[in-house]
């Protein structure tokens, strides 16, 4: 009887009290996440990456900015699902070590078009060009937007030896040859080409 009594009083006092409430909510949010969160910074299968990924070469590296700057990711993610509905249509599903170097990752939920992830590899740059200069001259329906002015826009090759060297601050082990050697590499390189260079490089190492 004292017991009850003592153990109602507790849960009341919580319950009414608001300030308590909240920080009591916080408190088991916060460890209930670090539980899940911090295990992630030291498995290996999230922080080495996965066999045969390298870090993006100079081209694929700016092809994946033209990417993002044009907001292809609002429409397509790079994340395919254990499901075997999502393994049959685009292939193994993507594994974490296969991000290591991607800073941001480009995953996401949002698929007006399929999933990029496993696109390397799976249509010619010919096909590329022509989908990328119009869509609808391959896929019909489609309502991907065009992209016309990649063709003609070049590279800025000045740009590859920054991004990289900003990269190697955050872990990507690009050596310094290979940030000395980046302009030449870029000069004269479309914004299309880089795009479908990046795009062509996307999933190999489980195919
Ligand atoms: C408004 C939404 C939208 C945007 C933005 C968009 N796409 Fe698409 N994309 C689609 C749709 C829908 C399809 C499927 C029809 C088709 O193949 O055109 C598609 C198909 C594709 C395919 C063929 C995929 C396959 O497996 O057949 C590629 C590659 C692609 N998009 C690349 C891009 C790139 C690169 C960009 C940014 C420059 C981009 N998309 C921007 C909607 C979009």
């Amino acid at each position: 009887m004292n017991d009850q009594n003592s153990n109602k009083f507790t849960h009341e006092k919580i319950e009414t009290n608001q300030f308590l409430m909240i920080v009591l909510i916080l408190l088991v949010i916060s460890v209930g996440g670090l539980v899940e969160i911090v295990p992630l910074f030291f498995q290996k299968s999230t922080t080495q990456p996965s066999e045969g990924v390298t870090p993006y070469s100079a081209v694929q590296l700016m092809g994946r900015d033209i990417y993002i700057r044009e907001g292809c990711y609002n429409c397509h993610s790079q994340m395919i699902r254990p499901l075997m509905a999502e393994t049959l249509r685009y292939g193994h599903q993507s594994m974490a070590g296969e991000f290591v170097y991607d800073h941001p990752f480009q995953w996401g939920s949002k698929r007006t078009g399929p999933d990029l992830h496993r696109v390397g590899g799976k249509y010619s740059d010919d096909w590329h060009k022509a989908h990328l200069h119009n869509p609808r001259d391959l896929v019909p329906e489609s309502n991907m937007p065009a992209y016309p002015w990649l063709e003609t826009n070049l590279i800025d090759p000045a740009q590859g030896a920054k991004s990289m060297n900003a990269l190697r601050t955050v872990g990507v082990p690009y050596s310094q040859q290979d940030i000395d050697n980046a302009a030449q590499e870029l000069s004269n390189v479309t914004e299309q080409a880089a795009l479908i260079a990046y795009l062509q490089s996307l999933g190999r190492a489980y195919k």
